[in-house]
């Protein structure tokens, strides 16, 4: 419906949103101050659908799948409590709740992505605004966590900040799953000089953070986690097709 009003009027209904949302959220990070500005220029620009799947970074069904296939992978099963951190637009929900019958909560910092991302999954699954670097649940209370596309965009002390509270809440023998950029990946090497060329003109959108394996091994060992697999572009498996790498860690 929304799609069929003049430009003008679309854009300044964006700009008065995006002046409410900052009036009344957390604006003192740079992620969520970049995230916000995303998200509310892409719904300003694009049918709705398109808006949410853009702001994920697209592909929004074959993302959803292939990352479904890589916690299942891991060993996420039927009756496990799953905690998706920067859920987004809920790529990964939609692809789960047919495929494998978990309790799921995902956290995010952006009220629109979460809203779209229950209108794609069951009413069981819970999404809940957190724009902090602690997590808002009880000690061990998940079998798996995983983070798809988050820790890149985010400096290494808050990334660690979170695995330490990824280490509080997921419970001994669970599971870590999360992707990350790293620079021996030459797909990885792209993303790196397109980021180069928008800082040389002045036009970053967010931070497109890489993570050595060396850097998660130690951070591992600080937090108590175990290192299972690393899967790289290009290895067996489907998260060699991921456009990230993807690190399971196990919770010691
Ligand atoms: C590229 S999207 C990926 C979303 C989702 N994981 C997926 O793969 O479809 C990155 C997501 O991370 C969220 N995000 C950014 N900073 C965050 C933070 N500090 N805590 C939690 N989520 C964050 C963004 O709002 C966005 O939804």
């Amino acid at each position: 419906m929304s799609n069929r009003l003049p430009d003008t009027v679309r854009r300044m209904r964006g700009m008065a949103r995006y002046a409410l949302l900052r009036l009344s959220g957390d604006d003192r990070t740079h992620y969520t101050r970049d995230y916000r500005r995303l998200v509310q220029s892409l719904i300003a620009q694009y049918p709705l659908d398109e808006a949410m799947s853009r702001a994920v970074g697209g592909l929004y069904a074959e993302m959803g799948q292939l990352q479904t296939q890589v916690l299942i992978d891991a060993g996420l099963a039927d009756g496990d409590r799953l905690l998706d951190l920067g859920c987004g637009s809920g790529r990964l929900a939609n692809t789960l709740k047919d495929r494998v019958a978990v309790e799921y909560l995902g956290l995010d910092i952006i009220p629109e992505l979460l809203a779209y991302a229950r209108t794609r999954a069951p009413p069981s699954y819970r999404f809940v605004l957190n724009t902090k670097l602690t997590l808002p649940v009880t000690d061990e209370r998940f079998d798996m966590a995983c983070a798809f596309s988050v820790f890149t965009h985010l400096q290494h002390e808050e990334t660690f900040l979170y695995l330490s509270e990824l280490a509080r809440v997921i419970r001994p023998g669970g599971r870590l799953v999360f992707s990350f950029l790293e620079f021996r990946a030459p797909e990885h090497w792209l993303v790196f000089r397109n980021a180069v060329h928008a800082v040389s003109e002045s036009r970053r959108v967010h931070l497109d953070m890489f993570i050595e394996r060396s850097v998660i091994d130690l951070w591992c060992s600080q937090l108590g986690f175990e290192r299972e697999q690393f899967v790289g572009p290009g290895d067996a498996g489907v998260g060699g097709s991921l456009g990230q790498s993807v690190a399971i860690l196990r919770r010691t």
